[in-house]
């Protein structure tokens, strides 16, 4: 993905956009460099990211997943990011699963944004999983997609402590900071193109110097 071009970004977002709108600010501050943002699709009609991406003029679609097969609503969306020329997908609160087909349609160029450090606490509410747990060091992970839930390679992770005055609300703003750099931060790992995936390790490619 190093190719001089920019490298295009299909953002799927089922709600909020917190994260969405992180990585479109990193961008255009220019703390993100050779990426632009393609298209922003919905699965949920009235996702507030979809109006946050409307109000910045970008390419926006929705596609409703409600009552449908995946299948049939996953090539929907795939036959989208293809027409937006899309290199690098970010699902960003996608609460949705992939199907195998759209995970292989994109391999190893899919990213999710998780709000825990897995392998811990996959799935939904999973800073209030953490916080119930009792654990005393929180955070989120940002990750390669395959074809299960929360599971693919780590690209990076922030960690934070949980303090003594948190409840789970306070302790799910404090990572949700910290997911607006990380994501940013691992679109631009991916972006640059140096890196290799071995085994279930994400790691810096080895500049070789003749
Ligand atoms: C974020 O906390 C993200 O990590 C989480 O949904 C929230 C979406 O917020 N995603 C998952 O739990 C995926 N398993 P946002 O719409 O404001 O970005």
């Amino acid at each position: 993905m190093s190719s001089g071009k920019p490298v295009r970004l299909g953002i799927l977002l089922s709600g909020r956009g917190s994260n969405f709108l992180a990585i479109a600010g990193a961008i255009r501050e220019g703390r993100l460099e050779g990426v632009e943002i393609a298209v922003v699709i919905a699965n949920v009609a009235e996702a507030p990211g979809l109006a946050a991406a409307r109000d910045l003029g970008l390419k926006h679609e929705i596609f409703v997943s409600k009552g449908r097969k995946r299948a049939e609503h996953d090539a929907d969306v795939l036959a989208c990011l293809r027409a937006h020329r899309v290199d690098l997908v970010c699902l960003a609160g996608y609460m949705r699963l992939l199907s195998p087909e759209f995970v292989a349609a994109f391999p190893n160029r899919i990213l999710n944004i998780h709000p825990s450090l897995l392998p811990a606490f996959p799935g939904l509410d999973a800073q209030e999983q953490a916080f119930d747990y009792g654990v005393k060091v929180a955070g989120c992970t940002v990750h390669l997609v395959d074809e299960h839930l929360d599971h693919g390679v780590i690209v990076l992770q922030r960690a934070i402590p949980v303090l003594e005055t948190d409840d789970s609300h306070s302790l799910a703003l404090r990572i949700l900071d910290e997911e607006h750099v990380a994501y940013a931060d691992a679109i631009a790992r991916v972006a640059s193109g140096e890196y290799e995936v071995r085994g279930r390790r994400f790691v810096k490619r080895k500049v070789s110097i003749n």
